[in-house]
């Protein structure tokens, strides 16, 4: 297995590039952050949204709103989208994609990795993009965004794509950047699911969320050295009980559902995690590591 070439930006700009006009088509919350951040950071920035007055706020700041979708396009080089879906993507600029031509096209909407890619074989160069951040925090540095496509187009907007936050580009293939998201938010509604399971829990024996939260937070802090050694370990497809071994593991799940079915909590989460560990002991990873779970997940146990 060979490590993904990636560069990760978090500089800020070269302030001395004039900024390049931008176009942002897609002024929904996500739309709207980008477009201000731009703005502010003296990029002409030229709009476009299927409900024109979700664009009254960014005209008052300096924006240009476009008449039509095939203005807006015509008039930056870059073109950055953020709709609701790939769906909403192809119907409003499908029928205009010649436009592109000569152009870059940043697709900043969720999708998937194939979804990506063939949006990639339209005309001009294309990064597919994915947003780890809030609107709120976009155009400063805590907002991260994952790029990946056209590396001629990433080095040429580099400094315009640093505007919205923290940037990484993953290489040429356009799907790459989704994959990772997706990736990343199965990361994040694990562990929200797992202290929201933990916070109904306590809260049968009067303990507040806030009064748990703390300890969630620092036993996540803990989790993330686990993530380090286990990718080692799935990396070399080796998985020792360095820590403990999976027997272990499920003994104690069995608590965790236990003490939820006592409690009148809902069992499924706790429940689902001893049934993938019991499927990864019966296909014979007993006595390895956590980390063999993988193998579970990658439909060989
Ligand atoms: N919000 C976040 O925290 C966040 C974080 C990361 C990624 N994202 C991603 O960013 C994208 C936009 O999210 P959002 O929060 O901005 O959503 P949103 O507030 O619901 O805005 C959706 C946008 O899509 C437009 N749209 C939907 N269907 C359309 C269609 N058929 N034709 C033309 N325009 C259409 C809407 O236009 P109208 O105004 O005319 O309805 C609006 O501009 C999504 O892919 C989302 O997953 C969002």
């Amino acid at each position: 297995m060979t490590n993904t070439p990636h560069d990760t930006l978090h500089d800020t700009p070269h302030t001395d590039v004039a900024g390049e006009p931008v176009t942002v088509i897609g002024l929904g919350l996500m739309g709207r952050a980008l477009a201000a951040a731009l703005l502010d950071a003296g990029h002409p920035t030229t709009v476009w949204n299927r409900t024109p007055g979700k664009g009254d706020e960014l005209v008052a700041r300096g924006a240009v709103f476009a008449p039509s979708v095939a203005d807006a396009l015509r008039a930056s080089p870059l073109v950055v989208v953020c709709l609701s879906d790939t769906a909403a993507v192809r119907d409003t600029l499908g029928p205009y994609r010649t436009e592109l031509t000569g152009r870059s096209l940043v697709n900043l909407t969720s999708n998937t990795s194939d979804e990506a890619r063939d949006l990639a074989t339209w005309p001009g160069d294309h990064l597919d993009g994915a947003i780890m951040a809030v609107p709120e925090v976009i155009g400063r540095p805590e907002a991260f965004l994952l790029f990946s496509g056209a590396r001629p187009a990433f080095e040429k907007h580099r400094d315009t794509l640093l505007r919205l936050g923290g940037a990484t580009f993953f290489g040429e293939d356009p799907g790459l950047a989704s994959l990772y998201d997706v990736a990343l938010l199965g990361v994040m509604w694990g562990t929200l699911n797992a202290f929201l399971h933990g916070a109904a829990l306590l809260g049968t024996a009067g303990v507040d969320a806030a009064a748990f939260a703390p300890f969630a937070n620092q036993w996540v802090g803990s989790v993330t050295g686990f993530v380090s050694a286990y990718a080692d370990q799935i990396d070399r497809g080796a998985y020792p009980a360095d820590d403990a071994a999976l027997e272990t593991h499920l003994a104690t799940m069995k608590y965790l559902v236990r003490e939820s079915a006592a409690a009148g909590v809902d069992t499924d989460w706790p429940a689902r995690l001893q049934a993938l560990t019991e499927r990864a002991i019966d296909a014979g990873y007993a006595g390895t590591g956590y980390a063999s779970l993988v193998e579970v997940f990658r439909g060989k146990a």
